[in-house]
């Protein structure tokens, strides 16, 4: 028997196959469930015990020289055959797999590009930020009972640092290193400390807008959401609904009017036709003079809407964590959106 290995192990060590079905032949005759080497097994448990060990080294040694002879010859032969593929310059190309724009880039785009158009400037500030910028100088004093509609995560080592909760922080920055006529909009990622669901989670995007200029009125501010809603939605009716933000007086919600035209728009607005798309108001001017800017010669005009939210809206998607989950089979179906 172990005269019969040695020569297989020879026979393995020369082989060379020309082709993948010499190479199988070769894998039958060797290592199929028929092929030699199973029945040397066979015969090896017959063996007696002091002949055992020889002929179990050499039998391993053959498995092995088997396999890694039809690994190589497997890899040798695949490579030739793509060399052939690369050198036909008349086959047509591989397909080229595309990636996708993730829902929340292509609704931050859309939006960035509407704001664009009338000149605003797109200005970008540190997610990590000081409660100077994320809270104070927005009218949101220490113990201010708003600050609680907007909990967040703060730093253990030193709490003046936080995870800012809105972009309207950026502002701040934008406002306190440029001088008026301003208008810019704040993309940017936030941070609320809320329990994690369907509806909300612990960060989203913002996109937050800002105009300061001399006769800034909240006609302006009116219009300036018509066009943006007509822009993004295809729809120009929106009703203001007073609010109260510290940082802006007087404030409003915006509701655009979507219609009740089939069952999912009864879903989508309760019934009621009206979708809450934002919140907005005229820059408070304690909130001016914080940045430097005369409440008594400029005025302006502020607005704030979450990304995901219209992302949820326009693509139907009825939960915010797939937007964060990273699953490719919900990703790939924005192919087309790029
Ligand atoms: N910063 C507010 C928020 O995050 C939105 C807002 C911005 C409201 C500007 C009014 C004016 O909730």
């Amino acid at each position: 028997m172990k005269d019969k290995i040695k020569l297989n192990l020879k026979e393995i060590d020369n082989f060379v196959a020309t082709s993948t079905e010499e190479l199988e032949i070769f894998r039958i005759k060797f290592l199929s469930k028929k092929g030699l080497i199973t029945s040397y097994f066979t015969e090896f448990k017959l063996l007696d015990n002091d002949k055992k060990k020889d002929v179990g080294i050499l039998l391993n040694q053959l498995k092995i020289a088997a396999q890694s002879k039809v690994d190589q010859l497997k890899i040798k032969l695949s490579s030739n055959t793509t060399t052939l593929k690369l050198n036909d310059i008349t086959r047509p190309g591989d397909p080229i797999q595309m990636g996708s724009r993730h829902p929340i880039s292509i609704v931050k785009n859309r939006i960035v590009e509407i704001f664009s158009n009338i000149g605003f400037t797109i200005s970008e500030g540190p997610e990590i930020e000081d409660d100077w910028h994320n809270f104070s100088a927005l009218n949101l004093s220490e113990h201010h009972p708003a600050r609680d509609m907007q909990d967040t995560f703060f730093v253990d080592k030193d709490p003046d640092f936080l995870l800012r909760t809105h972009t309207s922080s950026v502002q701040v920055r934008f406002m306190e290193n440029n001088k008026p006529p301003i208008r810019t909009i704040s993309p940017g990622r936030v941070y609320r400390n809320e329990a994690i669901s369907a509806r909300s989670h612990c960060f989203f995007h913002q996109i937050e807008g800002l105009c300061i200029d001399k006769d800034v009125s909240f006609a302006d501010l009116k219009q300036t959401l018509e066009y943006f809603t007509t822009q993004l939605f295809g729809k120009s009716k929106i009703r203001l609904r007073p609010s109260y933000f510290p940082f802006t007086e007087p404030s409003a919600e915006v509701d655009v009017y979507w219609g009740l035209n089939n069952e999912t728009d009864y879903k989508m607005t309760k019934g009621t036709g009206w979708l809450e798309i934002m919140g907005c108001g005229m820059v408070d001017p304690n909130v001016l003079q914080n940045c430097n800017i005369d409440p008594n010669e400029y005025s302006g005009f502020a607005f704030g809407l979450g990304i995901d939210r219209i992302a949820l809206l326009l693509h139907q998607i009825d939960d915010i964590r797939l937007l964060s989950e990273n699953d490719v089979r919900f990703l790939e179906q924005f192919k087309s959106s790029i």
